[in-house]
């Protein structure tokens, strides 16, 4: 799969997203290794802080179904800015899909791409739990 189309199911996601409270819409879908691509859209709660980010709903969609290998994932707002991942995103993006590559959409369905350390370069991560 190309990663505009990648970006694309991302901006599909937002329809699902629930940003009661925000107001802010992200989609992300995540694409596998072996082409099979997850989507999410964040889910926001009357108690705000159990708040969940549209990429880890995308990722926890494709680990509860048994997938564990992703080469890419794509984010999209409404925001004319790029949406990055969030801090928390990104230590669950490195302890899952480490060396995935990032790809950002912006309204103007403009693509930035980054790779997974260059967003998180000094993690903590599994090797320090000794
Ligand atoms: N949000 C995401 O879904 N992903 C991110 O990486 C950044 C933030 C959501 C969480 C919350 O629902 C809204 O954006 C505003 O913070």
């Amino acid at each position: 799969m190309e990663y505009i189309e990648l970006a694309q199911e991302a901006v599909k996601a937002k329809e699902n997203s629930i940003p009661s409270y925000s107001k802010f819409r992200v989609g992300s879908a995540l694409l596998t290794e072996e082409g099979k691509v997850y989507i999410g859209g964040n889910i926001e709660t009357s108690s705000y802080s159990l708040t969940i980010c549209a990429e880890r709903v995308a990722l926890f969609k494709a680990l509860s179904e048994g997938e564990r290998n992703f080469k890419a994932i794509a984010i999209a707002s409404d925001d004319s800015d790029f949406c990055p991942p969030c801090g928390s995103c990104l230590q669950v993006l490195n302890d899952f899909c480490r060396g995935i590559e990032v790809i950002l959409i912006n309204q103007k369905e403009e693509l930035k791409f980054f790779k997974l350390e260059e967003l998180l370069p000094f993690p903590f991560g599994d090797a320090n739990l000794k």
